[in-house]
């Protein structure tokens, strides 16, 4: 009697257990490669735009528009959309530095964090790192995703830039985050 009940209820367990994974792979498979994927768009303010700006120089060391001078050190507080839009939601923050890092003054060193301030991710963040090179529009980029806080504790990964739009005050980029936490 006694040996009979252990035996259901281990292969029950057995059973929670398998269910459990099952839907922690389909969670995590639904998207290429098993990444989840997420797609943002960094609204900047451009190096020189005036008072508005969102990037300065904190060592300006060479006349660079681009902030790529060898160098040279920029600082930025980015807004992150939902859309490329400039009126789609804000879901947070891309704050960060960039070091012109290259003698050939073709890209810059990033370090920075995407902070998330609303949706299912606030008060969350992803912690980035990698170059950022000259380059012209829609050209696709890629950075590493070296950790994160709260819903992305021990993420990695990577990151896909694009700039997809450009004024002369204002630079917008897709961002697609590719994150995985094995
Ligand atoms: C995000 O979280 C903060 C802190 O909990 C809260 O004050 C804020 O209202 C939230 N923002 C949104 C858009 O949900
Ligand atoms: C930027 O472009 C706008 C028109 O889109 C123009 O009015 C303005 O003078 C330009 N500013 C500079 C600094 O070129």
């Amino acid at each position: 009697m006694a040996a009979s009940s252990v035996i259901p209820s281990f292969l029950l367990f057995l059973f929670v257990a398998a269910a459990a994974a099952a839907a922690a792979t389909a969670a995590a498979s639904s998207n290429p490669n098993g990444y989840m994927h997420l797609r943002f768009y960094n609204h900047e303010r451009i190096l020189g735009s005036g008072p508005s700006a969102t990037v300065v120089y904190a060592v300006q060391r060479r006349d660079s528009n681009s902030g790529a001078g060898f160098g040279n050190v920029i600082v930025y507080d980015n807004l992150l959309r939902s859309g490329v839009e400039t009126d789609s939601p804000i879901v947070g923050r891309n704050q960060g530095m960039g070091v012109g890092s290259s003698l050939a003054e073709n890209s810059g060193l990033t370090n920075f964090q995407l902070v998330f301030t609303a949706g299912k991710y606030n008060g969350s963040s992803l912690a980035l790192q990698g170059l950022f090179p000259v380059a012209p529009l829609g050209t696709v980029f890629e950075r590493a995703i070296t950790g994160g806080t709260g819903k992305f504790r021990l993420a990695r990964g990577y990151l896909l830039t694009t700039e997809v739009r450009a004024t002369n005050t204002t630079l917008t980029g897709q961002l697609d985050a590719y994150i995985t936490f094995r």
